[in-house]
C-alpha cells in the first residue's frame, strides 16, 4: 500500500470529489490494498483547513491488524494497522468502532510509536468498549489452522495474515469464549473469564497442534493477565461507548468519515468465500461495525486500482503469471504492508468491479495507480467470463466456479507515460481517458478521482 503524505494541499477534496452533505465511507472494491489510505488521508486532511466542509471523525468499523496503512509526516513513516488514518490530525477524533477486533499488543505498539514522535493521541483516539479482543491463542489458532489445512490438502488454506482475525470473530459469534474491550476494565472479572476460556482453548488447541506436528505450551490465564495489564493501562483512557459518542456527534451536526479496512471482495458475506476475511469490509459493515444507521451515510467512495491484485489464496480470474504481471508488481511496488508478501497481479476484472460497486452502493469511484499501467502497448479488461461453454456476466458465488472461469477480455490501446504531473482530466492522454471511461461504464458509477502518484496532490478530480 502506498504511503500518504500529510502536507496540506490547495484543493478542497470534499468539494472536488463532489460529496453530498452527510457522512462518507471509503471502501475498497477489489481484494484490498487499493490505496484507500490516500483517499481517506485527503478527506481527513481537508480538516486541517478552516473550510466549512470538513470531517470531524474518522471511524474504523471492521477488521483488525490485518489491514495496513502508512502515513508519512516529513521524513517519518508510520505504519498503522489498527489506529485510523486521521490520527495525525489533532482536529479529528479517531474512533476504533465495535466491529473492529483489537490486538492490544499491536494497538499499544502503534500508540507508543506515535507518542515517541511527540504526536499526541490523548484526546483524539477513542476505542469502543464493545470491540472484541485478539489474544495470543487466536494468533496460534490462526497459524495452526492454516498449517493443518496445508498438511491435509497439500496447499495453503486461506493464506491469512496470521493476525488471529478469523478465530477472534469466530469467538465473537460463539460468545462463550469471547473477550470484549469492556471485559478488560475489571481485573477480577477478566481473570475469571481468562481462566474459563484458556481451559477450553487448551483442550481445543493441543490436538490441533498434534495434528500439525507442533509442540504445544498450554495458555496460562495468570500469565496472559500479567501481559495484558500494562497494555490495558495504556488503552484505558481511550475506551468508551463509541456508538453513543457518534450518535451525540451526529446530533451536533458533525460529519463522519468511515475508513474501510480490507475490501469488498474479502467481505465475509459478499466476497470470494471462503477466501475472504471474517468481517463485513464492504460499506455494508459500517452500520453494524460503528452503530451508525445506513441512511446517514450519503457518500460511498469505492476505491479501485487500475489493475487487479490479490494477496493470499483464492481464485483470481485475471491473474497474470508472466512478464506483464511482474512488471505491474515491480512498478506498483505490490508487496504486502502487513506481511511483506508479493501480491498476485493481473488485468482489471470488470465483472468483479460491477459486482462490488453494486454491493457497496458506491456513489463515486476513485481509480488509483493509473500511472503504473503507463507504457504498456495494450490494456485488457475482463468484461465477462467463460465457464463450461457458457458466458457469465454475473460474479459467481462459488469459488470453484470462479477458479475455473476464463476471462473474456476487451483490449484497449495503452497510453504513454509519465502521467504523474497531470492534474486535470483533459491533461491525461486520450487512451488513458478512454480506459477510465470504460471502467466507469463497467462500474456503473461516476469516476470522481484518478490518482496518478502516491502524493496527495498527484490526483486528477473530475
Ligand atoms: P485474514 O484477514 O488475516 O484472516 O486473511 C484472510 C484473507 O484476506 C487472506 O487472503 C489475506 O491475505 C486477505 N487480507 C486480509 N486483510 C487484507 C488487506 O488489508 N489487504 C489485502 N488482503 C487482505
Amino acid at each position: 500500500m502506498p504511503s500518504t503524505n500529510v502536507s496540506s494541499s490547495a484543493i478542497q477534496p470534499i468539494r472536488a470529489l463532489g460529496l453530498k452533505p452527510g457522512h462518507c465511507a471509503v471502501v475498497g472494491l477489489q481484494w484490498g490494498d487499493e490505496g484507500k489510505g490516500k483517499v481517506v488521508d485527503m478527506l481527513a486532511g481537508a480538516s486541517d483547513s478552516d473550510a466549512a466542509e470538513k470531517f470531524d471523525f474518522v471511524v474504523r468499523y471492521n477488521g483488525g491488524a490485518n489491514a495496513g496503512h502508512s502515513v508519512q509526516v516529513g521524513e517519518q513513516r508510520y505504519a498503522l494497522h489498527l489506529i485510523p488514518s486521521g490520527i495525525l490530525n489533532p482536529n479529528l477524533v479517531n474512533v476504533v468502532g465495535n466491529g473492529v477486533v483489537i490486538d492490544p499488543q499491536q494497538l499499544v505498539k502503534e500508540i507508543r510509536e506515535l507518542r515517541e514522535h511527540k504526536l499526541t493521541v490523548a484526546d483524539n483516539l477513542r476505542i469502543s468498549d464493545r470491540s472484541h479482543v485478539v489474544l495470543a491463542y487466536h494468533k496460534l489458532q490462526d497459524a495452526l489452522l492454516e498449517q493443518a489445512i496445508a498438511k491435509l490438502h497439500g496447499r495453503a488454506a486461506i493464506g491469512t495474515t496470521g493476525r488471529g482475525i478469523g478465530p477472534c470473530y469466530a469467538d465473537k459469534a460463539l460468545r462463550c469464549t469471547a473477550i470484549r474491550v469492556a471485559d478488560l476494565l475489571n481485573e477480577r472479572h477478566l481473570l475469571s473469564r481468562l481462566t474459563d476460556i484458556t481451559q477450553i482453548k487448551n483442550a481445543q488447541l493441543r490436538p490441533l497442534a498434534d495434528l500439525c506436528g507442533e509442540a504445544f505450551e498450554p495458555f496460562d490465564p495468570r500469565k496472559l493477565l500479567d501481559e495484558l495489564k500494562p497494555l490495558i493501562e495504556v488503552m484505558r483512557p481511550h475506551i468508551c461507548d463509541t456508538a453513543a459518542l457518534l450518535h451525540g456527534a451526529q446530533s451536533d451536526g458533525r460529519r463522519l468519515l468511515f475508513e474501510g479496512a480490507n475490501a469488498t471482495l474479502l467481505d465475509i458475506d459478499h466476497g470470494t468465500y471462503p477466501f475472504v476475511t471474517s468481517s463485513n469490509c464492504s460499506s455494508l459493515g459500517v452500520h453494524t461495525g460503528a452503530g451508525v444507521a445506513g441512511h446517514y451515510v450519503s457518500n460511498v467512495i469505492g476505491v479501485v486500482k487500475a489493475y487487479q491484485t490479490r494477496v493470499g489464496g483464492g481464485p483470481m480470474p485475471t491473474e497474470l503469471k508472466d512478464d506483464i504481471g511482474n512488471r505491474i508488481r515491480e512498478k506498483g511496488r505490490e508487496y504486502g504492508t502487513t506481511t511483506g508478501r508479493p501480491r498476485r497481479c493481473g488485468w482489471l476484472d470488470g465483472v468483479a468491479l460491477r459486482y462490488t460497486a453494486a454491493v457497496s452502493g458506491v456513489t463515486g469511484i476513485a481509480i488509483t495507480l493509473l500511472d503504473v499501467l503507463a507504457d504498456l502497448p495494450q490494456l485488457k479488461v475482463a468484461v465477462a467470463y467463460q465457464h463450461q461453454g457458457k458466458k457469465l456476466t454475473n460474479f459467481p458465488a462459488d469459488a470453484d466456479v470462479l477458479s475455473a472461469v476464463e476471462p473474456i477480455y476487451e483490449t484497449l490501446p495503452g497510453f504513454k507515460g509519465p502521467i504523474d504531473h497531470c492534474r486535470r482530466f483533459h491533461e491525461l492522454p486520450a487512451e488513458a481517458r478512454a480506459y477510465v471511461q470504460r471502467l466507469e461504464q463497467l462500474a456503473q458509477a461516476p469516476v470522481v478521482m484518478v490518482s496518478v502518484g502516491p502524493r496527495r496532490d498527484q490526483s486528477v478530480f473530475r
